[in-house]
């Protein structure tokens, strides 16, 4: 007998259905020891995570696609339609901001969960994009589940995060430079218990219609200005309602039958990263959800013993898009050619992303707070053609040594960075296919970062497609 017939308590009768399925319990008088269960459980099938490891746009998406090539599931834990990961197969570009990247895969089953916070029309909208672009996204539908606990964003939340940041602008003179998706202010009714979830659209709605003007009057009272469609929203909202039932699933039951179940390969794509972290990120100017691992555990219902390797991704040098501290940041003729060879754009937004040298101080506190198993190095070919690379390796505020990353923003602005200058190679990368083939400086760089963070690099990235990502071991 199945471990999921022992879930409900039900004297030896057939009891509901849990998902469609029978769940026949044995009569409690007949109940024998069962010695095996003495013995401490130990996880059958363990979650493979991958984890931005700066400030985002590190090529998670790629790292994400290449190992979704042979997964069973890959699923999104946390964050929103704010992630924009771009995928290159046979020449075509994809980028995905709420779908997995690895619904690629025509194999394996994408799946939402329960921490990240959904805009429907933004997903629609999304999968109809990646459908003109390609066929990879063709049958999407037919493989991808969500969480009947994810929150979702609605119309109104997007309009407070435009005005939330204007207000900023004009109370303190800067904003938080967000990508407008309503991912703040979702997150903040999650948080204050009046949010609502995937449940209650694909249940009652009626009941969810009520629900969905009390929150709306809530932010109306809040910003009288504020333009809402409550009736329009809530004729799409009924449309979508339908495509979406087919879709939704509880998934915890959904996790933990993946995970306890036959041997089964299960990818985590983490959105957003690691400083940008509401937690653990430069705060105030990070998102609002946990882009580091415990995120995993809250957002799909992975206990923490199932949590197996953690991948970091790093791109070669640092960027970030939005406002905030870089005390690596290169607002010169550096920055100019690590945005212009790296063409770094942002996905959500289109906005230029800010440039600067790698900063390992930071990354090394990424480390502290995920634990990586190893890191996969990215866009190392962007810095093909300089004929010296810097790396910062120590932060200094008036002179002496900081011991880690600081908390404190201000801090942050006022530190100065002591960098470690290494040869480049000033030659092409992008067609080597191997490390031994790389130059001795390329090596000598990976080695460098490898040594400092005492993780090793696994995969090193020297171009966008999928052909163009070195395994090292
Ligand atoms: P994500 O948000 O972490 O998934 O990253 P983005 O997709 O926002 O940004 C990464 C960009 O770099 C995308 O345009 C990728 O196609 C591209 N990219 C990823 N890895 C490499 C690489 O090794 N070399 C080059 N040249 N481009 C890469
Ligand atoms: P991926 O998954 C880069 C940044 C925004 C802004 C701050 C808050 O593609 O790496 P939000 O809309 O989340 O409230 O914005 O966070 N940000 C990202 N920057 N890549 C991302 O995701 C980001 N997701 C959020 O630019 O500074
Ligand atoms: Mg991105």
């Amino acid at each position: 007998m199945a471990s999921d017939d022992n879930m409900a308590n039900v004297n030896g009768q057939e009891a509901a259905s849990l998902n469609g399925e029978p769940v026949v319990k044995r009569p409690r008088e007949n109940v024998q020891q069962d010695v095996s269960l003495r013995a401490p459980r130990e996880p059958q099938n363990k979650v493979t995570v991958v984890l931005g490891a700066q400030w985002g746009d590190e090529g998670k998406g790629k790292v994400v696609d290449l190992l979704a090539m042979d997964a069973d599931i890959v699923c999104r834990c946390q964050g929103g339609n704010n992630a924009g990961h771009t995928v290159v197969v046979d020449s075509v570009e994809y980028d995905f901001h709420l779908l997995p990247s690895g619904v690629l895969n025509k194999k394996a089953i994408s799946f939402i969960g329960n921490g990240v916070v959904i805009h429907l029309p933004g997903l629609f909208e999304e999968a109809e994009k990646n459908l003109r672009k390609g066929k990879g996204l063709q049958g999407w539908e037919e493989r991808l589940k969500i969480s009947d606990r994810a929150h979702i964003v609605f119309n109104f939340h997007q309009a407070v995060d435009g005005i939330q940041e204007q207000q900023r602008q004009q109370q303190e003179g800067k904003n938080l430079g967000t990508t407008k998706k309503g991912i703040g202010p979702a997150y903040s009714s999650k948080a204050a218990r009046n949010g609502l979830r995937v449940c209650d659209l694909v249940s009652d709605f009626k009941v969810f219609e009520e629900k969905f003007r009390m929150l709306a009057d809530h932010f109306l009272a809040m910003y009288p200005n504020l333009n809402v469609d409550i009736k329009g929203e809530l004729k799409q909202l009924k449309e979508y309602a339908e495509k979406l039932r087919p879709l939704v699933t509880d998934g915890v039951y959904f996790m933990h039958k993946a995970l306890t179940g036959p041997s089964k390969k299960i990818l985590v794509e983490g959105a957003n990263a690691a400083l940008l972290d509401i937690d653990f990120g430069t705060y105030p100017f990070v998102t609002s959800s946990n882009c580091t691992v415990g995120g995993v555990c809250t957002g799909l219902g992975v206990p923490p013993s199932y949590v197996g390797r953690v991948y970091g991704v790093v791109k070669a040098y640092t960027t970030r898009v939005g406002v905030g501290a870089f005390p690596t940041e290169q607002d010169n003729d550096i920055g100019d050619l690590l945005q212009s060879r790296g063409r770094e754009f942002g996905v959500t937004t289109g906005r230029r992303r800010r440039c600067g040298w790698l900063d390992l101080i930071l990354v090394r506190y990424a480390h502290m707070v995920n634990g990586f198993s190893a890191i996969a190095l990215t866009k190392l070919d962007i810095l093909d053609t300089l004929p010296e690379i810097k790396v910062g390796v120590a932060y200094k505020v008036n002179g002496e040594p900081l011991p880690s990353f600081p908390a404190n923003m201000d801090v942050l602005t006022r530190v100065s960075v002591d960098y470690e200058t290494l040869p480049g190679w000033r030659c092409s990368t992008e067609t080597v296919r191997s490390f031994e083939e790389l130059p001795p400086e390329a090596q000598n760089y990976i080695r460098f970062i490898e040594d400092f963070l005492q993780v090793p690099v696994k995969w090193v990235g020297v171009g966008k497609s999928r052909e163009s990502m070195i395994k090292l071991f």
